[in-house]
């Protein structure tokens, strides 16, 4: 990955996002992995947290799929814990479009990645992972339809003790066109009060409406299943 803006996030990955959206994910994968038995890909694996889930509620093989090495690192020394980990998931180090799996795989779970794809690199996604899934294949995600913050000003929007250290993420909200919102993230490590350590990120994200999504994926050959509120489950046509 050339521009691998997560290495920075890495060390307030897991503080920031077991107070986000991976509790709410561990309620609602489990039921969709349902019958999911042989192979899964997962897109943007993070640092595993979600890989995890996918271990614990399956017996299958898992190709996880992760881009940025920081991140990376920090999955392949989690599944260095456990030799079953270890012995069922396959790390590819790349983005979803070069991502190949050995054989078409029963299910792809991708979790908060989809605001990485811009409106003109999406069909080329979806193409990509209907070829990576076999006749029938489930494809599972998170997303809500939302309606479009407002730039503003720079805000703590998590704050987690390390120790005798405060680890801040504070985000701020820099442009919004139409789906995508640019948007600033400084990471803090204090001691007393005092910075000790500041790094920024700029990132932007994409959040497609309902209906473009939706037309997207029928278009590329999905059908709509059911999934709770939050996740989509889509099933390659046969
Ligand atoms: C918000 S994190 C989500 C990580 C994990 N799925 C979770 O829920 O904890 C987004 C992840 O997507 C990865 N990512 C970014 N662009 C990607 C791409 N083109 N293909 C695959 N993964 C990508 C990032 O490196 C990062 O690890």
């Amino acid at each position: 990955m050339d521009d691998d803006n997560y290495s920075l996030a890495v060390p307030f990955y897991d503080l920031w996002h077991e107070d986000g959206h991976v509790p709410m994910i561990r309620e609602v994968l489990p039921p969709l992995l349902k019958g999911v038995r042989r192979s899964v890909m997962e897109i943007g694996a993070g640092t595993g947290l979600i890989t995890r889930v996918i271990l614990e509620e399956t017996p299958a093989e898992v190709y996880a799929v992760e881009p940025s090495f920081g991140m990376r690192s920090v999955l392949v020394n989690r599944l260095a814990e456990d030799p079953d980990a270890l012995s069922r998931v396959t790390v590819l180090p790349c983005g979803a479009l070069e991502a190949e799996a050995d054989e078409p795989v029963e299910a792809i779970v991708m979790i908060s990645v989809l605001q990485s794809f811009d409106a003109e690199q999406r069909p080329e996604l979806w193409r990509t992972l209907r070829r990576q899934l076999e006749p029938g294949g489930l494809l599972l995600f998170n997303w809500r339809e939302r309606t479009n913050p407002e730039p503003g000003e720079l805000e703590v929007v998590g704050s987690y003790r390390v120790g005798r250290h405060i680890y801040e993420v504070a985000g701020q909200v820099l442009a919004v066109a139409g789906e995508s919102v640019k948007a600033r993230y400084v990471y803090r490590v204090k001691q007393c009060g005092m910075v000790m350590s500041e790094d920024e990120v700029v990132s932007v994200g994409h959040w497609p409406a309902g209906e473009r999504l939706f037309a997207e994926l029928e278009a590329a050959g999905f059908a709509r299943d059911a999934a709770p509120d939050g996740m989509q489950a889509w099933r390659v046509l046969k």
